[in-house]
């Protein structure tokens, strides 16, 4: 006899929400034969009901109040695509509580109340599923969690905010403003409710704390997050870095390296010869190298509302098709057994080692580049190149671009504020870091 679909409640109508509802409604047949029972979602909230929504609602019974659909006994899976905090933790931690299994793709939720989230879930014996929550529709939690789990991995670095990389490359591509491109992110349903958590790096940020917990087995630490966003990047740079031979791409870095873990979000030049240089527009990629495999590559898309609905509904999948088995069987939900977790530290971003692009304005007169490079010789920082531009028109002062080697960022803070207090050096010394991804 088939078993009955089983009931999803949904809080959230937004674009993920009205994706996967479309995905769910579209791809049934497909979906029941995969989980071995319909998925069904029974009743859903928002907070505008009279709003037009582009999916249709029928079979589906829209109520106010979140904790109703968390309280209702018919609900067997809840399906939290609100986003932010509140009221997201406290109705995920009910849901948990009533021993309803979750779904999120709230990133936020997760690297910042993800340990209290999961243990609540683990006393209960209830699984939350978040593969939604990191690059979109990419199933990199699951290649990492499951398909890498024989290896030590030691680098998890990519694009992992689609936003951010939507508007380099219009910026690089269609010589778009920051600000429109931004505009067109927000209305293609691409960026966070408040725009700023992608381009400072903070929805970047929190992919990487979940992607780093996964990797190395360490607790959720958002705080360790180093960050920068991308609202400094000017075209200039993005022509210079070209130049060189780089793309500016807006990455996400954890490293297992020797003295500690590296956990950072910033704008990066990378060789425009390696393959997520020419990762472009909504699109993300996540490079892990494991010891065993080696360097691995998943590229997909990083946002939008099917490509998330895709990494809902294969959640929904593995919920309705593992919730029948003993708990104690299941797949941990951040990889690693709970009391097998460690806390190896995180180092100070001033021991991170990288190369850096360096752009600065000097006069045009002899001994002035001879002081400057006298200053990163006594930092021990090898330089690779230097281009000096034409001055503006009228300008006294010069673009001169230099190119690193590797070295520790504490000696390059140390180099840029006596570059900067030269008299020939007009201003900041502007700096992005560079890496081969090798
Ligand atoms: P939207 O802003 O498009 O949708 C949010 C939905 O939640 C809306 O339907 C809104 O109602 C509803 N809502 C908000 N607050 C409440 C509340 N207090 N009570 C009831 N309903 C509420 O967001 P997204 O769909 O873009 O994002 C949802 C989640 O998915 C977020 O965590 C986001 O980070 C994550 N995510 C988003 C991706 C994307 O491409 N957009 C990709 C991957 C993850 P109403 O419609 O009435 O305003
Ligand atoms: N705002 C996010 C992004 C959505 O642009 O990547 C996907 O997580």
């Amino acid at each position: 006899m088939a078993l009955k679909p089983v009931n999803v409640g949904l809080l959230g109508l937004g674009t993920v929400g009205g994706g996967t509802i479309n995905v769910l409604r579209r791809n049934a047949e497909e979906i029941a034969r995969r989980a071995g029972r319909g998925i069904r979602v029974s009743k859903a909230v928002a907070r505008d009901h009279h709003k037009l929504r582009s999916f249709s609602m029928e079979g589906i019974a829209l109520i106010e109040d979140p904790f109703a659909i968390v309280n209702d006994p018919e609900i067997e899976i809840v399906c939290e695509l609100i986003g932010g905090i509140d009221p997201a933790r406290e109705i995920v931690l009910t849901a948990i509580r009533n021993g309803k299994h979750v779904v999120t793709a709230n990133k936020a939720l997760i690297a910042l109340h993800g340990n209290e989230i999961f243990e609540a879930a683990r006393r209960k014996g209830v699984i939350v599923a978040f593969e939604a929550a990191v690059a979109g529709g990419i199933p990199i939690i699951k290649a990492v969690r499951e398909g890498l789990a024989g290896n030590r991995i030691q680098t998890v670095a990519g694009i992992i905010n689609g936003t951010c990389n939507y508007i380099l490359s219009e910026m690089r591509e269609q010589g778009s403003d920051f600000r429109s491109a931004l505009s067109s992110a927000q209305r293609l349903g691409y960026a966070e409710a408040d725009a700023a958590i992608d381009v400072e790096g903070v929805d970047a940020a929190h992919k990487l704390t979940i992607l780093a917990s996964i990797a190395f087995g360490i607790p959720l630490q958002f705080d360790k997050v180093y960050r920068e966003g991308i609202t400094q990047i000017s075209p200039v740079d993005i022509h210079y870095a070209e130049e060189l031979g780089y793309r500016i791409k807006s990455l996400g870095i954890a490293r297992n390296a020797p003295g500690g873990i590296e956990l950072r979000v910033h704008p990066t030049l990378i060789p425009e010869r390696h393959l997520i240089a020419s990762v472009e527009g909504i699109m993300n990629a996540v490079l892990v190298i494991g010891d065993a495999i080696g360097p691995t590559l998943y590229y997909g898309a990083g946002a939008g509302a099917e490509p998330t609905a895709s990494a809902v509904v294969a959640d929904l999948v593995d919920v309705v098709r593992a919730m029948t088995a003993d708990p104690e069987n299941r797949v941990p939900h951040l990889a690693f057994q709970p009391h097998a977790i460690s806390d190896i530290s995180v180092k100070s971003m001033d021991d991170v080692e990288t190369a850096y692009y360096l752009r600065l304005y000097a006069v045009d007169r002899p001994g002035v580049l001879a002081n400057i490079t006298a200053i990163l010789g006594q930092q021990d920082i090898s330089i690779e190149a230097i281009i000096q531009k034409e001055p503006d028109h009228g300008a006294r002062h010069v673009p001169v671009i230099f190119l690193t080697q590797r070295i520790r960022e504490r000696n390059m803070v140390e180099a840029i504020s006596k570059i900067e207090a030269l008299d020939a050096v007009d201003g900041k010394v502007f700096r992005i870091r560079v890496e081969t991804l090798a």
